[in-house]
């Protein structure tokens, strides 16, 4: 855990540190050599394939329950599809909560430095990717899942109260966690090719960003009062269990006739899905940890969100 504190505040715009400059500059320069418009990018009048996976099967939620067992193999490609279309949806959420972190970075900072430029760049990318999430959503064919009110609120806060390293952690567990799962499906010829096309395109330009945010990260850390922190620990818990929460929206569980409270139930309790979640969250908790911002207070939001294996549990109580 990082022991120097400089400075006493965690809103206060951060110093562009030439390391941070020369990082900022690299990306924008990569940005300017690698990105995606993925409305050309992807052939989106594609037809879907018949008897194609839109998540890979064993990242369903209720797979290998009672619930799964109990479905047709036309059920189970139908509910990957929803599932699909909710983590798209809770994509497009979490795009819209980063653009604003980034917009604020922007707002307070110097505009002619490489590291505002580069936040206003990343802008860019992720307003595509909203677009991209949108249209992979109608190309599904399915409703538009989203969190619900009470979540939907708590989102709309989260750029104001997300300050300092809890702000890189809300944007990186927002980008890592998709990220994990997309890299995984990206060469897998089981799932839609209109599905791994986007998330292709979603990794390479993810790739930049999660590089920034972990640097980011790592120096709000440094500028951060050891008093503040438990405060910032319990934030970012609370943040990882919310996103954990959301990516499966009870709701798509009606596409295949089953009821969303008891089929949420089961996939809450299904250890294979336990394993998904800790999947996703392995890479991102392993580096908030490494900067001492996994512990008390926030561990019971950690167990909670499966996020964390149980090993770590103990090591971090
Ligand atoms: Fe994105
Ligand atoms: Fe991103």
């Amino acid at each position: 855990m990082p022991t120097t504190r400089a400075t006493p505040s965690t809103s206060a715009p951060a110093p562009a540190s030439s390391a941070g400059q020369q990082t900022a500059n690299r990306l924008l320069r990569s940005t300017a050599a690698r990105s995606y418009d993925p409305e050309l990018e992807i052939d989106w009048s594609a037809p879907l394939l018949d008897g194609s996976w839109f998540i890979p099967e064993h990242r369903c939620s209720l797979y290998g329950t009672a619930l799964w067992h109990g479905l047709t193999p036309a059920q189970r490609i139908e509910l990957s599809r929803h599932e699909a279309a909710s983590v798209a949806g809770t994509g497009i959420w979490l795009e819209l909560i980063l653009m604003r972190m980034l917009t604020k970075l922007a707002y307070c900072g110097d505009a002619s430095t490489a590291r505002v430029q580069y936040a206003l760049a990343e802008v860019a990318e992720e307003c595509r990717h909203t677009i991209m999430f949108a249209r992979l959503i109608d190309k599904l064919g399915t409703p538009t899942y989203h969190p619900g009110l009470v979540v939907t609120a708590l989102g709309r806060m989260l750029p104001e109260v997300a300050s300092g390293p809890a702000m890189w952690a809300a944007i990186l567990l927002g980008e890592e966690i998709t990220d994990r799962f997309q890299r995984e499906m990206a060469d897998d010829d089981r799932i839609q090719p209109v599905v791994r096309m986007v998330n292709r395109i979603h990794i390479t330009e993810e790739a930049r960003h999660i590089g920034f945010a972990r640097e980011e990260l790592s120096s709000a850390v440094a500028r951060t009062r050891a008093a503040e922190l438990p405060a910032q620990r319990y934030l970012i818990a609370r943040m990882g269990y919310l996103i954990a929460r959301n990516l499966v929206n009870p709701q798509v569980y009606r596409a295949v006739g089953l009821d969303p409270r008891t089929a949420r139930l089961a996939a809450l309790a299904n250890p294979r899905h336990q394993e998904t979640i800790r999947f996703g969250g392995e890479k991102i908790l392993a580096f908030l940890a490494e900067q001492g911002l996994v512990g008390s207070p926030g561990l019971t939001w950690w167990r909670r969100s499966f996020l964390l294996a149980a090993h770590n549990r103990e090591q971090n109580t």
